[in-house]
């Protein structure tokens, strides 16, 4: 973390869990835990039916609700999609895109990536832009040409203005719920990568400014050694965002 530069944010992305009644049950519990903890934005990404209820229960804390995907086109013949401007009307400010289990399972291209990306912008809202190699890629020794790649692509035509309003997440896949987390010495030399490839694009003041979260893995145990590394402004939390106990452990961390 760097904050004399740049906003630490950790950050929960609850996937396919939660009904409405059981987020706002987490919520409830997760409040009191991690209440005045404010060197940090602490955000937590809900599946869609369960915004509105997560909303309700955070309201008055310092937590804020995002959601997890956002479509690029305004409305239309899209069956199951939910657009930024939906999004908006019920005052989400956060959305996740780019996430690898869209890419792995949605078909998600840097292309779509960079559209999703564009439209919540348009629409108001901060990204939390996913990126990050396969385990072939990383034993390959191209985690950096990848990394590199899906920057550029995935913020291609996004001005530096529209920049301050995108949060950068590495997520290295092969550490996605798999228990296996990049060491602190990988986290942070890929999250420097990414911030030297912001730092061609827009320039270096620009790019000391981004947030770059790590993801993959963090939880209560690993936390603070990952967040003392200077380019990692923070994380990105699946499973360990499910448990009141141990994601207000990883927010202690960042304090
Ligand atoms: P885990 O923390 O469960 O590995 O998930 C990380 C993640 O994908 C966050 O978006």
């Amino acid at each position: 973390m760097n904050p004399a530069k740049r906003r630490t944010v950790i950050a929960g992305n609850w996937k396919m869990n939660f009904t409405p009644a059981q987020a706002k049950e987490f919520i409830k519990n997760v409040t009191p835990l991690v209440a005045g903890k404010d060197n940090c934005d602490i955000i937590f990404c809900a599946p869609y039916v369960t915004i509105a209820a997560a909303m309700e229960a955070a309201e008055g804390t310092n937590i804020k609700i995002g959601a997890e995907n956002v479509h690029f086109a305004p409305k239309g013949a899209y069956t199951g999609e939910v657009s930024a401007e939906m999004l908006r009307a019920i005052g989400v400010e956060y959305v996740i895109v780019g996430h690898s289990e869209r890419r792995q399972y949605f078909a998600e291209t840097d292309e779509t990536v960079n559209l999703r990306t564009k439209a919540a912008l348009a629409a108001g809202m901060k990204v939390i832009l996913c990126l990050g190699e396969v385990k072939e890629e990383r034993l390959a020794g191209i985690t950096d040409e990848v990394v590199g790649m899906q920057t550029k692509l995935d913020l291609a035509g996004i001005t530096a203005e529209e920049l301050k309003n995108v949060i950068i997440a590495y997520e290295p896949v092969w550490a996605i719920g798999t228990g296996l987390t990049a060491t602190p010495e990988q986290a942070q030399e890929t999250c420097a990568v990414i911030r030297k490839v912001v730092a061609g694009l827009y320039g270096e003041e620009v790019a000391e400014g981004v947030t770059i979260q790590y993801g993959g893995s963090m939880n209560d145990a690993n936390a603070a050694e990952l967040l003392a590394k200077p380019d990692v402004d923070g994380g990105l939390i699946g499973g360990a965002s499910l448990v009141p106990e141990k994601f207000a452990a990883i927010v202690e961390a960042a304090q």
